[in-house]
């Protein structure tokens, strides 16, 4: 058989994005041709440096440059200088948007070697996905501020929730609770906020009641994030608005150990564009440069994206790797070790070898 030919836009960033960018795309290229994949990378400079060159976070035609490509890499965005809201509204919103990449998927899984900040019961273990809406809810452009700089001085946000946006996310996480534990946890906040949460809800319901096998429960924003400090053993998947799941994946990676090995993806589900896969950290700068960043979010990042094309066995293979390195000890100074970047990507490649 010849090798199925993936391009992969590959967007490194700013800091350690372009750290933790390079020693993944090499493991990509060792593990694909096992699996019957060829790796082609189609490389953009777009980040802060080329929004302070040229006044855009990417070309005009950005988004066209993307949508050739079967899968989209981005290590991180984000410079001191540069504000946040435009590196995120400059280039990671547009691309979630216009790629209908309305699922944000992020595993929360303490993985073995990892020391967990909390205080498990005997046989608990935490291991679950958080499924974030991507495309609408909190984080909206409708509004605006009137009488700058004065005393009455207004500021207004509107929420946008449509039938159809929940809709489609309710339906992604029941189908992924279905072929794990059954069990979905919704998160609202239908006490405080009386429209768009209530419909929420409402929405969610619905589309449970063709999910007879998975359970689903309600909780108020406030007391899910206690619960997931008191009690992470009982979460399966959790479906949250973009405000919320954003928290709550923060919580989630602080949870199982280290920023620095959470990973993400933007899916588009029905793969009519492409997925977006990054780790769920920054661009760190305040380590950036030392070579000391943790790769393994990126890493894992990458078996997700394996995943999502379609072979799960090789993001298997690449997750077990990863695993391997975290208990044989090899580990950067974020989770306690002396390991540099590079030594740690190669501990990686040699499991990977290993396991071959
Ligand atoms: P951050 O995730 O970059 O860093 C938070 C802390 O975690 C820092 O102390 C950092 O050293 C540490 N850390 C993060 N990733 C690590 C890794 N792989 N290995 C070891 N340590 C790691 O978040 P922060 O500081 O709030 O933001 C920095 C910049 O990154 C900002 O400009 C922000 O807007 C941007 N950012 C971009 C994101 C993206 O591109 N999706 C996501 C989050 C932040
Ligand atoms: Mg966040």
């Amino acid at each position: 058989d010849s090798p199925r030919k993936v391009t992969v836009a590959v967007i490194p960033g700013d800091g350690i994005g372009a750290e933790v960018m390079e020693p993944a795309l090499g493991i990509l290229e060792e593990i694909g041709p096992r699996h019957g994949l060829e790796f082609a990378w189609q490389h953009h400079g777009w980040s802060c440096e080329h929004y302070t060159r040229t006044g855009r976070m990417m070309p005009a035609d950005g988004i066209d440059q993307l949508a050739g490509a079967d899968q989209i890499l981005l290590g991180a965005v984000g410079f001191p200088g540069v504000p946040d809201h435009v590196s995120l509204w400059g280039l990671l919103i547009p691309i979630r948007r216009a790629f209908r990449q309305y699922v944000n998927l992020r595993p929360v899984r303490l993985l073995p070697g990892i020391e967990c900040p909390l205080r498990l019961r005997e046989g608990e273990d935490i291991d679950f996905v958080v499924v974030r809406e991507n495309n609408e809810g909190e984080y909206s452009e409708v509004g605006g501020r009137v009488y700058r700089g004065t005393e009455d001085e207004i500021a207004v946000q509107e929420s946008v929730f449509t039938r159809r946006g929940v809709t489609r996310v309710a339906r992604y996480a029941l189908d992924l609770a279905s072929s794990r534990r059954g069990s979905l946890a919704s998160a609202t906040k239908s006490n405080g906020i009386v429209h768009t949460m209530p419909f929420w809800d409402e929405v969610v319901h619905e589309v449970a009641a063709g999910y007879p096998g998975v359970e689903v429960a309600d909780y108020h924003i406030d007391a899910l994030a206690a619960q997931f400090v008191r009690d992470p053993g009982r979460f399966d998947v959790v479906v949250a608005s973009n405000l919320f799941g954003d928290i709550l994946t923060d919580l989630g990676a602080a949870m199982v150990g280290s920023i620095g090995i959470a990973p993400s993806g933007n899916l588009n589900p029905e793969k009519e564009h492409p997925s977006m896969f990054e780790p769920v950290h920054g661009s760190a700068p305040d380590i950036a440069g030392r070579g000391v960043a943790n790769p393994l979010g990126m890493i894992w990042t990458a078996s997700m994206m394996l995943d999502h094309l379609g072979h799960p066995e090789a993001g298997a293979e690449l997750l077990s790797a990863v695993t391997a390195t975290l208990t044989s000890g090899v580990r950067t100074p974020d989770l306690g070790g002396s390991a540099s970047t590079g030594e740690v990507a190669e501990a990686v490649l040699e499991h990977l070898r290993d396991a071959a």
